[in-house]
């Protein structure tokens, strides 16, 4: 397990922010595993565990060691007559490997084309886009823990996994590295085109995950701004959960408000008696005027409300900094707390 000192993590996260790590390494197989354990043992310092870097904000430099996991390898594990079980290592990349089992013309992935990050990120934050989410088509995962070298085995159940929510990222950040995971994939797909801008493009087609993969990456290129031009981490905040009174009350001044019916939602760990109704963040930072603002080289992206974007050289501070001040107008405007969706790491 090579070292490096005061490396710069700028081309390690897609914001771009050019922070710098105390230490940094990367891990390739089991024996940087071992030897990651080891250098934790013997060093009283944080360890950060990294994949795509997509979903992280560093808001100062990492006084620790950064680990990149570069874990690769994928293969169909087993299969029986319902579903195909595919294993991917946890450094591979997401998207790449979407396109692998959409060119196998293996179904299920295929609204999940085009999210940035690794596979070991992915089940952390449930990444979920056009309606379909991770938990899904989830088969297990493997980790290991980096305080005792424990391999453990993870089902469903055992993930919690919400929106954009799961045990890792309440429990065990950093603490668990994520080796693989296995999904398990229908052999009878049950396609998800309902979302505007997919069902359009299919209109009169037979689906086929190839298909939908590349009206989905369509979409996403036409909506978001893509990290490798302008540094972003995709939506910024996560949709908020309001109980139905309090998105009614709501309405009452803004009737265009957007609401999605819940059911049996958990907000905040509390059942909502009443019903609930995820609104749009987008659409409240839009109405209170943020799409396109620019401080200096921290902004928000002119495509997409829910996008805070680096145009070149802001701080990890400074981007946050505009996160705070949406935060504040949002509350103000309607009474609603925004909840960041990144990682942020200070
Ligand atoms: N809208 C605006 N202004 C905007 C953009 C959107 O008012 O600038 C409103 C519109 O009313 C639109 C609604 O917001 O109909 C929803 O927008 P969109 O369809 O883009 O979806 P989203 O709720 O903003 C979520 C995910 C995205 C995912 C899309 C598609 C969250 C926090 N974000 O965005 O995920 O790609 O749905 O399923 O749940 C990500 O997590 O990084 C991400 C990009």
């Amino acid at each position: 397990m090579e070292i490096i000192n005061n490396a710069s993590l700028k081309q390690l996260n897609t914001f771009g922010v050019d922070a710098s790590a105390k230490h940094l390494t990367e891990i390739h197989n089991l024996e940087d595993i071992e030897a990651l354990l080891e250098w934790k043992a013997q060093n009283d310092l944080p360890c950060l565990l990294l994949g795509g870097g997509s979903n992280l904000l560093f808001k100062n430099d990492y006084q620790g060691l950064v680990a990149k996991i570069c874990l690769a390898g994928k293969d169909i594990a087993e299969e029986d007559n319902d579903f195909t079980y595919v294993s991917v290592a946890g450094g591979e990349n997401w998207h790449d490997f979407v396109r692998w089992t959409v060119e196998q013309d293996i179904a299920g992935l295929e609204n999940l084309s085009l999210i940035p990050g690794t596979v070991g990120a992915a089940p952390i934050q449930n990444i979920g886009a056009y309606g379909v989410e991770l938990a899904d088509h989830f088969q297990s995962l493997q980790a290991v823990d980096l305080e005792t070298g424990n391999i453990h085995e993870f089902d469903l159940l055992h993930c919690q996994f919400g929106y954009r929510e799961s045990f890792f990222k309440s429990q065990t950040l950093d603490k668990l590295l994520i080796t693989s995971v296995t999904f398990a994939l229908p052999k009878k797909p049950n396609w998800k085109m309902d979302y505007a801008g997919v069902r359009e493009v299919l209109e009169g087609v037979e689906p086929s995950a190839k298909l939908i993969s590349d009206a989905i990456i369509s979409l996403r290129m036409s909506k978001l701004p893509d990290p490798a031009k302008i540094g972003n981490g995709g939506s910024f905040f996560k949709n908020p959960v309001l109980s139905l009174d309090d998105w009614e009350a709501i309405k009452a001044n803004h009737p265009n408000i957007p609401g999605y019916p819940q059911n049996a939602v958990l907000a905040g760990g509390t059942e909502l008696a009443n019903g609930a109704m995820k609104t749009s963040a987008a659409w409240l930072i839009d109405s209170c005027g943020w799409k396109g603002h620019r401080k200096g080289d921290a902004g928000v992206s002119d495509m997409h409300a829910l996008v805070i974007v680096n145009h070149a050289n802001a701080t990890g501070a400074e981007l946050w900094a505009v996160a705070q001040e949406i935060m504040a107008s949002v509350e103000d405007k309607f009474g609603v707390l925004l909840e960041a969706e990144p990682r942020v790491v200070l």
